[in-house]
């Protein structure tokens, strides 16, 4: 890894102001432009994936607009600086270097690592140990292994896995439940070894260990943490402890020894499979060229739907009920990477930038808010994602939610006319006036952007790149935008405001000062009900 603290700590001189740049005007007038146009078919493949842009803005224009726009920005040593580990976060003086957590030939640390967890792992299923597993961690440390476990693990699996993030007490009291305590390993996944609902939910899962009579509870406790020394003060062994490190975000460890959990319960070869498929993407973003790349088109048409088209969401729409967290999953790394307003100067950045992430799977969100999508005053982007062959043995079921997701996109795109409404309405046999009426009603604005993204069949080698094209989107759209998509300062203010208040709860003193009123007033009503348990 190239290291650069010296000039991490002197500070970044910062990318110039995006609307100050030539290029993006003309990105900016390209766009505006710009249609989506029925009878266009883009498709670029990638990594096992075909992603189909087609339901984009696009022009020849705006395809050259793009890639000045990205040559202004520097694009191509951007890319060669993240994939080579250079400090590209440089708030937090950090590398991100999730890539060389799946690249073919690991640097020494990673394969030693690697190595000993995959010994730990062997050493489990031969044993034939540890019947369940309580996974303990959140965000980074959470949602890519509750995806993984879900996605290849939905039919049931021979290790009982729980997940517990939330500081709710509710959540390590279901996580524990049902458990043999003298079969359960518990995994305490914190990059930081500081964050507070995975210490104590930790500490509560070593009480019940305790309780149980457990000789050597922390025997039965594995770390993955970049703070091996903060873990082993806690009471794990050195043995139980595997590390990633600073130059890992916490949203990209799953391809660290957080994947320890995914590992036991869906077995080490969907983690490498994973891997494989990452490097796979990895290896196609760092070669293809502008126009045929697909995190970088995927990256350029949300710009334009983000900063110039104005939609303030982009919506996932997984048709793979195997695939319900890729929507946090994809949130964590959309929302905690590109939710920022400054850019690396330090100056406001004077476009929207990172739009709001939301979805469910297909078909559960056709009955709950694509109405929204189709005919709301505000719309969202949408990107579909299915699986053109499905791994259970109801080929008709396939059928149906395959046509399910391309007739939504077909909807969205098309749209549906008030000549055709009509036309419909009188086929119905509804007096005129009436059909008149109701095709009002019936009309689809249509014109509304969307992604199609198709992998041959859900396995870990397409999963893992469907994770990497979205890491990379994710990259190009910082770097355009000019903010810092690796490090997540928005979430510590709230953080230390919640340690203040949870011991003002706990006490009976007079309130600290400076709380607005409303805070004064619920900290002084429930103070006595948190004391009471
Ligand atoms: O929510 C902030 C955050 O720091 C995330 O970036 C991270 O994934 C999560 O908390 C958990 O952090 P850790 O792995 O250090 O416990």
């Amino acid at each position: 890894m190239k290291q650069n603290t010296e000039k991490a700590a002197a500070g970044n001189a910062g990318p110039a102001r995006l609307t100050a740049l030539p290029e993006w005007k003309e990105f900016e007038q390209a766009a505006r432009s710009a249609s989506i146009d029925p009878s266009r078919l883009a498709l670029i493949s990638a990594a096992g994936i075909d992603l189909d842009i087609s339901g984009q803005y696009a022009s020849p224009a705006l395809q050259e607009a793009g890639e000045a726009l990205l040559a202004a920005r520097d694009f191509d040593n951007g890319r060669r600086q993240l994939l080579e580990g250079a400090i590209v976060n440089p708030t937090e003086g950090r590398a991100a270097w999730h890539t060389a957590l799946r690249a073919p030939a690991a640097i020494p640390e990673v394969a030693a690592e690697r190595q000993r967890l995959i010994e730990f792992i062997h050493n489990a299923d031969s044993e034939r140990r540890w019947r369940n597993i309580v996974h303990i961690g959140i965000g980074g440390s959470d949602w890519g292994v509750r995806l993984a476990v879900a996605a290849f693990g939905y039919a049931g699996t021979w290790r009982n896995v729980h997940f517990v993030a939330n500081i709710d007490g509710h959540a390590i009291q279901g996580g524990l439940s049902g458990f043999d305590p003298h079969d359960t390993l518990i995994v305490m996944a914190s990059k930081s070894f500081a964050t507070s609902e995975t210490l104590e939910n930790g500490q509560r899962a070593r009480e019940w260990l305790q309780a149980a009579g457990v000789p050597d509870p922390c025997k039965q406790m594995v770390a993955i943490t970049a703070r091996p020394e903060t873990a082993q003060e806690w009471g794990i062994p050195e043995a139980n402890i595997f590390r990633l490190w600073d130059w890992v975000g916490g949203r990209f460890s799953l391809w660290s020894a957080v994947s320890l959990t995914t590992a036991l319960a869906v077995s080490a070869d969907v983690v490498a499979g994973m891997q494989a498929g990452a490097a796979a993407m990895d290896k196609h973003f760092a070669e293809s060229p502008v126009p045929e790349n697909a995190a970088v088109q995927m990256a350029l048409s949300g710009i334009v739907n983000r900063s110039i088209l104005s939609y303030g969401s982009l919506n996932i729409a997984p048709y793979d009920f195997r695939l319900a967290n890729l929507v946090p999953y994809i949130q964590q790394l959309e929302m905690e990477s590109l939710g920022k307003s400054v850019d690396l100067s330090g100056n406001p950045v004077d476009v929207p930038t990172g739009p709001a992430v939301w979805g469910m799977p297909g078909t559960d969100s056709q009955h709950t808010f694509f109405q929204w999508l189709h005919q709301g005053s505000d719309g969202a982007p949408v990107d579909f994602i299915m699986c053109a062959h499905a791994d259970h043995g109801w080929p008709h079921h396939h059928r149906i939610l395959l046509a399910n997701c391309l007739a939504q996109r077909q909807a969205l795109l098309q749209g549906k006319s008030y000549d055709e409404a009509l036309k419909e309405c009188l086929a119905d046999g509804r007096p005129p006036e009436q059909a008149e009426w109701l095709a009002h009603h019936r009309v689809y604005g249509g014109g509304r952007p969307s992604n199609l993204i198709v992998l041959q069949r859900l396995s870990p080698y397409t999963l893992g790149a469907l994770l990497a094209l979205y890491e990379h989107k994710v990259f190009v759209q910082g770097l355009i935008w000019g903010i810092n998509p690796f490090d997540q300062w928005g979430v510590e203010y709230g953080k230390m405001l919640a340690s203040g208040l949870t011991r003002e709860l706990a006490g009976t003193g007079p309130l600290g000062r400076g709380y607005d009123a409303s805070t004064r007033y619920w900290l002084e009503r429930l103070r006595d009900p948190c004391t009471d348990t």
